[in-house]
């Protein structure tokens, strides 16, 4: 049994908090220039003074982002003031204190407000909290797709922050969680943003089943660990098996043509290819995929990483690094899977994306797929356009009588922010490719050019231009 607090007990006050909430000029912004850009950071290493020294002075933000964001006790006068109702405080003393905290997310144009459970050094690490929202649920957010969709479904829904996001570009969303203090978290956040979202409890797929979506995302708990105590990172599934399951079940409720956005890890062992055994959980499902695999973890950091947020100890770290020897594990790979349910032969692919993406890449999600579909006509007939925010940069090597050219590199300034050298014929090429001109055509002029034959221009460059579109720097 959980010793936290119960977020249903909090539904039935939610839009008068809202309210207050919005008469304290609440919002991300205006906590940032309270607060202090840093201030997460101050909070997630428990060091309030500079939080405190910032909210001295009584306003009704201050008072709200004491209650709320840091979680210390104020008077019951202050909280009433604020505006906050007496079924969001407990007595602490002759104080008052808050059984929430609330962390605002802003994502694009969007803002959400989502309450989840005080975090370790309120309370300790209980096996059934909430957390709030993490780097794991920045990435799903950056990764997910925003057209407008009509169902959308966010398994694993905890806190409920990709629900609420998706709420504002679907005309439906469904969130599952196995733990029912998600369930009504998610339910909390819901009213506390004055949006719908049907919120369910129950296992991976089991709660809509026979359903269909438009849009899957998840942050799953994807964690590979030898223990089953904390549901917010342990599936109770062995090692990888989560995401194995995912990548079988989620297609099943997806529409034709839905996608499905779902972070995942997945183990490199001695001996196998771990880019084969992501891509291998493709096999019959009915759905393209595209694996962005972000990084690869050493047992040792993956293990030091995922113990920072919880009470374990060394016994902890040792049981679990003998754990990974025993399975003969060399890395942890982490990444985003995305799915396209097709009609057509699937096509799987794993891209190695180590490198900053921009803020939001979710529109390279369908992208990736429609430029996968536009390869599959006759290449020479296509008519690519070079994407709008490619650059050409120019490196210059000193010499000892000033600078020569060295090269030139092509680099995107948005999606997944590709780079990569280019020659000057690839270069001449490329500015051709307004999207008037087939590749044929091109090429004519680039074999004439450079004094080649028509095939052989086109054995050299096709192969180049098949990976800049595949890549995102040619689009249909
Ligand atoms: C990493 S958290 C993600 C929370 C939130 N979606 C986010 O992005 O921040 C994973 C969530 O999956 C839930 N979960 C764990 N096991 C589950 C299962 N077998 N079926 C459904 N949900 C599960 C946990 O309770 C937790 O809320």
């Amino acid at each position: 049994m959980s010793a936290l607090p119960d977020p249903a007990a909090l539904v039935k006050d939610a839009p008068r908090v809202r309210e207050a909430l919005h008469r304290a000029g609440w919002s991300a912004e205006a906590l940032d220039e309270l607060l202090g850009a840093t201030y997460r950071t101050h909070l997630d290493r428990d060091e309030l003074a500079p939080v405190l020294r910032r909210t001295r002075g009584g306003s009704p933000l201050e008072v709200l982002a004491r209650l709320l964001v840091i979680g210390e006790p104020v008077s019951l006068d202050e909280a009433g003031r604020a505006g906050l109702p007496d079924s969001w405080l407990q007595p602490e003393g002759y104080d008052v204190r808050c059984p929430v905290r609330l962390q605002p997310v802003r994502h694009g144009g969007v803002e959400v407000q989502v309450p989840h459970d005080p975090g370790r050094a309120a309370t300790g690490v209980d096996p059934d909290q909430v957390l709030g929202v993490g780097a794991a649920s920045l990435t799903l957010a950056a990764a997910t797709p925003r057209d407008l969709v009509g169902r959308s479904l966010d398994l694993g829904a905890g806190a409920g922050v990709q629900a609420l996001l998706a709420e504002d570009h679907s005309s439906e969303v469904v969130a599952t969680d196995r733990n029912p203090r998600a369930v009504a978290h998610t339910r909390l956040a819901a009213a506390l943003n004055g949006v719908q979202i049907d919120a369910r409890e129950g296992d991976l797929l089991e709660p809509v089943a026979g359903e269909r979506f438009d849009l899957v995302v998840s942050n799953p708990p994807f964690v590979i660990a030898p223990g089953k105590r904390y549901v917010y990172r342990d599936a109770g599934l062995d090692a990888d098996d989560v995401c194995r399951r995912l990548l079988a079940e989620v297609p099943q409720v997806l529409a034709p043509g839905g996608h499905a956005v779902l972070l995942a890890n997945w183990l490199h062992l001695e001996g196998e290819d771990g880019d084969e055994r992501v891509l291998s959980w493709f096999e019959g499902n009915g759905c393209d995929g595209w694996v962005v695999q972000r990084e690869l973890a050493a047992p040792e950091d993956y293990v030091t990483a995922w113990l920072r947020d919880t009470d374990e100890t060394f016994e902890g770290y040792d049981a679990w690094l003998d754990w990974f020897a025993e399975r003969r594990v060399e890395a942890i790979a982490f990444g985003v899977v995305a799915l396209r349910r097709t009609e057509g032969t699937p096509t799987v692919s794993l891209d190695d994306v180590p490198q900053p993406t921009a803020a939001t890449w979710g529109e390279e999600v369908r992208a990736h797929f429609s430029r996968l579909d536009a390869l599959r006509q006759d290449p020479l007939a296509a008519r690519w356009r070079l994407r709008d925010d490619v650059r050409l940069h120019s490196v210059a090597e000193r010499t000892d009588g000033g600078w020569y050219a060295a090269g030139q590199r092509l680099q995107q300034e948005a999606g997944l922010r590709w780079s990569g050298g280019v020659d000057p014929y690839g270069a001449t090429l490329l500015a051709g490719c307004d999207g008037s001109r087939t590749v044929g055509e091109l090429l004519a002029v680039l074999a004439m050019s450079a004094g080649l034959s028509d095939g052989e221009a086109a054995e050299q460059v096709l192969p180049v231009l098949h990976r800049l579109v595949e890549q995102g720097f040619l689009v249909p």
